[in-house]
């Protein structure tokens, strides 16, 4: 088997490697091809930021902080690679480094240039400027100290920006590229035919988009991938595109993007999204990949149902490209099992925007507030009229095969007084209307009360009660 020539462009060097198999982890060429030995091995899986790195364009552009152990290796072909080290490659520490050092905010080390790559996403977001407190703790949302030195590394984020600038970057190598987009070992198609065509000629081939699902497969599965077709590089599909009455988002739109375009019209969104794993992994998983894994904890499903999204599936048939709409919550026909068809692939996701006099809310419970995979996602998004629910769609996550709606709840509340009396009714049968599995997460019956808890919670909050937040207790 040829692999297509993967290059890199790291420390004003372009790598270009010709033995890289599809499956292989962008953390594992950096440290064993690249011997960029600073970037560290953790979990594997995602969870702890130790390998984290920024990839940008050749020229620094679009830098975003990911995940290096489950990121495709080839994924990153064409980019710039930037690990902790290359922050004081000219001997003088960065002020993000520097300012880890002067607030001790490092122990074991182990976890450090993680800490200093997510630093550094931040620092370059803000260009330097002083960040507060929730800022630098967004920012390493996707990082675990494991001696818990929290404090010391947030009071050295916040003071990144006291330290003098560090001297702009040498001139960035010129790059071109010269691979084949379409080698079917490791396919990185530009253009929707291309990638249709593609997935028409090899069903078979791992469909990949930033990874954060299926680099797990590689890395905790040891699966191995004799053909991957990432559509992360697809034009169309990176488009946010904006129509009066509903936003398409390309299904290559990562979830940061995803989210804050969501939130545009619906500000809740951005609280929600900041639940959603940490920002490496936001960065780096798509919209369009949380919704075709059609893991049942996903936690886009719930809200995107509520709000009526529908998946457009576009396939190349006889030459043509052929497009069908699906109420997302038609997409999903059993445990993983989705109505995507073997030439088909997941392009849009719909959204309608927010008519007049829209309640909303959206609630993940998990152990942890960041970075962690819900117990219970429950979404519901109404409207009232003269006192009567007009309208209501509710959707679950953690308590069936697949993320669902509500139907039978639905049911109860719609054309009912908005009363707590009908809240108690809906409460009651919210509870039978699935039979949630007992896990390491929450057992069943904890699954239960907290759909009931929830939509009283809805209820509360939509009279006036404040949320009650642990922090407030003290
Ligand atoms: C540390 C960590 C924390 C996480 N936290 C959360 C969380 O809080 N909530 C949550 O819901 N998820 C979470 N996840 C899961 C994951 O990040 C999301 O599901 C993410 O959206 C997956 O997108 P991706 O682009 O990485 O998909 P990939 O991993 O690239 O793909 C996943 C699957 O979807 C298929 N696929 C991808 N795109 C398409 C498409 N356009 N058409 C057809 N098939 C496609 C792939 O073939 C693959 O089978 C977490 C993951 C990690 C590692
Ligand atoms: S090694 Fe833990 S997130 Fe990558
Ligand atoms: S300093 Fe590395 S785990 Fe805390």
């Amino acid at each position: 088997m040829t692999f297509p020539k993967l290059d890199l462009i790291h420390r004003h060097r372009l790598y270009s490697l010709n033995n890289v198999p599809p499956a292989r982890t962008l953390l594992d060429v950096l440290r064993e091809e690249l011997r960029a030995t600073d970037t560290k091995e953790g979990c594997a899986s995602g969870d702890c930021g130790a390998c984290t790195v920024v990839l940008s364009q050749p020229d620094g552009s679009r830098a975003h902080s990911v995940n290096s152990c489950i990121r495709m290796a080839h994924s990153a072909h064409g980019l710039k690679v930037t690990t902790a080290a290359d922050l004081s490659a000219d001997g003088q520490l960065h002020p993000v480094q520097q300012a880890l050092v002067d607030h001790h905010a490092s122990q074991c080390g182990f976890c450090t240039p993680g800490f200093v790559m997510s630093l550094y996403d931040l620092y370059q977001r803000v260009d330097g400027k002083a960040v507060t407190r929730e800022e630098a703790l967004e920012a390493v949302s996707g990082n675990l100290c494991r001696c818990t030195g929290y404090r010391p590394i947030i009071d050295a984020a916040c003071a990144m920006h006291t330290y003098p600038r560090p001297a702009p970057a040498a001139a960035e190598l010129k790059f071109t590229d010269t691979r084949d987009p379409l080698n079917p070992s490791y396919a990185l198609p530009t253009q929707l035919h291309q990638l249709l065509g593609l997935r028409a000629k090899f069903p078979l081939a791992q469909l990949m988009a930033g990874g954060t699902d299926a680099g797990l497969w590689v890395t905790q599965q040891h699966r191995r991938f004799e053909q991957v077709i990432d559509l992360t590089r697809v034009k169309e599909l990176l488009r946010i595109e904006r129509y009066p009455h509903h936003i398409a988002i390309g299904a290559a739109v990562n979830l940061h993007d995803a989210f804050a375009a969501l939130a545009e019209s619906r500000p809740s969104v951005a609280h929600f999204a900041e639940r959603f794993a940490g920002r490496p992994v936001r960065q780096s998983g798509t919209l369009g990949g949380n919704v075709a894994n059609g893991s049942p904890i996903g936690d886009s499903m719930p809200l995107l149902m509520a709000l009526g999204a529908q998946v457009v599936l576009m396939a190349a048939r006889k030459g043509r490209i052929v497009s069908r709409h699906l109420p997302l919550e038609n997409f999903y026909l059993g445990y993983r099992k989705t109505a995507l068809q073997a030439d088909e692939v997941l392009c849009w996701i719909v959204v309608p925007k927010p008519m007049p006099g829209e309640q909303l809310v959206h609630y993940k419970v998990s152990k942890r507030w960041e970075d962690d995979i819900s117990a219970v996602c429950l979404a519901m998004q109404w409207h009232l009229k003269n006192g009567e629910v007009q309208s209501v769609r509710i959707a679950a996550g953690g308590v069936a095969a697949t993320p669902a709606r509500a139907y039978q709840t639905e049911a109860v509340l719609t054309a009912a007084a908005w009363n707590e009396a009908a809240i108690a009714k809906a409460q009651h049968t919210l509870a039978q209307e699935f039979s949630p599995i007992s896990d390491m997460r929450a057992s069943a019956d904890y699954r239960r009360k907290l759909l009931q808890q929830l939509l009283q919670r809805a209820w509360l909050e939509q009279q006036g009660h404040a949320v009650a937040q642990l922090g407030d207790l003290s």
